[in-house]
């Protein structure tokens, strides 16, 4: 255990979630470790849950360095005996869970007609099942402890569809559900369920799918009225805010950050507004 020590931000102090004990599932890298880095900024402990355990130690590594308590935990979310046990290490090591970001999910694009069982349940189990469960082990910690938040990691795929990812839509698209559901459910406990659904994050993820030609630049930059990706730290600004007491009001939402993409603009209609919108 590394100290703590406030963290300063210009000359505002950032410390939002202080003496809040956050996990954060797939925090060793991309939007994940993003949020970690934020929370730790507002004055967070963290636990980093993640299949790649060499990936997250170093993560938690690096967030120590900031100055940051972390520690991390192999966890594969497939398996619910570990997401209790990866829970009942949390409440020992830092002595309760406040916040459960729900962010560990996997894609892989390929033709539905193509689809294996196999590539099917693994998508799923990881996405939705094990949201869930990790859920539900995180609430009832919370519950013991008087309350708790947490974000759930949805998609733009949730409402905008993407063809060639089946499972990853029909898996995002649970996540508003479940959301909605224990938003409801848990609130008398005090615990707040919330999701966002990023658009375009340059990530591993999406790197792979450049890689296999299953996405292009230009698709993004078409259908998105900012025209451009969206970074992994206008993520965890929006993770930080609904983890905060600063959105105690918002109970079951999904929060779309995507730059515009699920208005549904056409591709390519910003042409005509370019071409007939001169300033006067
Ligand atoms: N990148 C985007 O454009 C984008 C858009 C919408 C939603 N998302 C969602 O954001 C989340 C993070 O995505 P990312 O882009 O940072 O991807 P990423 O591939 O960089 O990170 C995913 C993380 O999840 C971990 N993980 C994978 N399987 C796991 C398992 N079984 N158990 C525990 N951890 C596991 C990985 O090790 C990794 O650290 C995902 O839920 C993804 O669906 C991403």
């Amino acid at each position: 255990m590394v100290s703590k020590i406030l963290i300063r931000f210009g000359d505002v102090e950032m410390n939002r979630l202080k003496n809040q004990v956050a996990i954060i599932t797939g925090g060793s890298r991309g939007i994940g470790m993003a949020i970690a880095k934020k929370f730790a900024n507002e004055g967070a402990d963290i636990l980093i849950a993640d299949i790649m355990k060499e990936e997250a130690e170093a993560a938690a590594r690096e967030l120590s360095s900031m100055g940051s308590n972390a520690g991390s935990y192999q966890l594969d979310v497939r398996d619910v005996g570990e997401i209790y046990k990866m829970v009942a290490y949390c409440e020992k090591e830092f002595g309760k869970v406040d916040i459960l970001v729900n962010n560990a999910g996997v894609q892989k694009p390929c033709p539905s007609m193509k689809l294996s069982e196999e590539d099917f349940d693994r998508i799923m189990d990881i996405n939705i099942k094990g949201a869930f469960f990790c859920a539900q082990a995180a609430g009832r910690s919370m519950r013991k402890n008087g309350g708790g938040k947490i974000v759930n990691m949805s998609s733009g795929n949730s409402r905008m569809v993407n063809v060639g990812r089946a499972p990853y839509c029909i898996s995002k698209t649970g996540i508003n559900s479940m959301t909605a559901v224990l938003g409801a459910e848990w609130a008398m406990y005090n615990i707040r369920v919330n999701a966002i659904a990023p658009g375009w994050i340059q990530t591993e993820m999406t790197k792979r799918g450049i890689a296999l030609k299953a996405l292009d630049e230009k698709q993004v930059f078409a259908v998105s009225p900012v025209e451009r990706w969206g970074t992994v730290e206008e993520i965890a600004n929006l993770a930080c805010y609904l983890a905060s007491d600063e959105s105690t009001y918002i109970v079951g939402q999904v929060i779309f950050c995507d730059g515009g993409w699920n208005t549904g603009m056409m591709p390519g209609a910003l042409d005509y507004i370019r071409e007939n919108d001169k300033p006067e």
